[in-house]
């Protein structure tokens, strides 16, 4: 096209592209074009203003490593990886929520009732539930990992002070579906802001807290794998986590308990748990991998 103008720029960009060649990246190419257009249209977005933004990309290259992917933070700081999340799971099984950038293999397997919380410091949490179908059925060869912020708001990939796979495991759930595992309780922690989707949070004065939460990754053959976070009800971050991760059934009452006999019989810990300490209820409802 030899007169491109602002009102025909978004069709010439439309005219060079095939839709044959792989209709699915025509129709999202289409769609983000059209959008981006319309976006500076919209803004009138100035010569400095598009400069700043391709900046912001540049930077998040520059940061990012095997072990940070500042675009990921980028797209969950803007919604964008919840709203894709939410698009691809509308089904009745439990909500999913963000993998987060903490989550490393291999944690070490405990049985039903282990105890994770070991020389950790802070409060006791008992969890326990089933892992089970959206009919109640229980879900008897479901895998279930977890893994945590210590009390000072760090995974172990983050401090140094902590012994690898601290506070991570995985656990094969009973013939019942039902796992039990003593933990600590998790702290809200700030994502990492030092780079620039800090700048971006700031430069829209927004803070970079979540709300605490107990990240866990549900599988089990024939069912859609389950990526979760299950956030405390007292949490000062539930509405305002940085990442949009809190889901209506994702928030949980840690129950404060002095009583030693609501505890499950098969802890690894016995009864030799702090008291008070807190009992969480928590059920994975898992949907048919053809359901997706
Ligand atoms: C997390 O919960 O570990 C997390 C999620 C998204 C961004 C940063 C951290
Ligand atoms: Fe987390």
């Amino acid at each position: 096209m030899k007169d491109v103008t602002i009102d025909t720029i978004t069709q010439a960009f439309l005219n060079y592209c095939s839709e044959d060649t792989d209709p699915r990246t025509y129709t999202v190419l289409k769609s983000m074009v059209e959008h981006l257009h319309a976006f500076v249209k919209e803004t009138e977005l100035t010569h400095d203003e598009w400069m700043r933004g391709l900046q912001f990309m540049f930077e998040a290259g520059q940061i990012s490593t095997q072990e940070r992917n500042e675009f990921v933070l980028a797209s969950d700081v803007t919604g964008l990886s919840s709203l894709v999340d939410m698009i691809g799971s509308q089904h009745e099984g439990t909500s999913s929520s963000v993998l987060g950038p903490f989550h490393v293999t291999g944690a070490p397997e405990l049985p039903v009732g282990g105890d994770l919380k070991r020389d950790n410091e802070g409060n006791t949490v008992v969890i326990e539930g089933h892992v089970k179908t959206v009919d109640g059925a229980p879900i008897k060869d479901a895998v279930i990992e977890l893994w945590q912020t210590a009390t000072n708001g760090l995974y172990s990939n983050q401090d140094e002070a902590q012994p690898e796979y601290n506070l991570r495991c995985s656990m094969k759930v009973g013939e019942d579906g039902r796992y039990a595992i003593t933990t600590v309780k998790p702290s809200p922690y700030k994502i990492p802001d030092d780079g620039p989707v800090g700048d971006l949070l700031r430069a829209t004065g927004r803070n970079a807290w979540r709300p605490s939460h107990l990240h866990f990754i549900v599988v089990a053959d024939g069912y859609r794998s389950l990526v979760t976070e299950v956030f405390s009800s007292d949490d000062e971050y539930l509405d305002t986590d940085a990442v949009f991760g809190v889901r209506d059934d994702l928030i949980m009452e840690y129950k404060e308990t002095t009583d030693m006999d609501a505890l499950p019989t098969d802890l690894e810990v016995g009864t030799n748990v702090t008291s008070p300490y807190y009992k969480v209820d928590f059920d994975f409802v898992l949907v048919p991998t053809e359901a997706s």
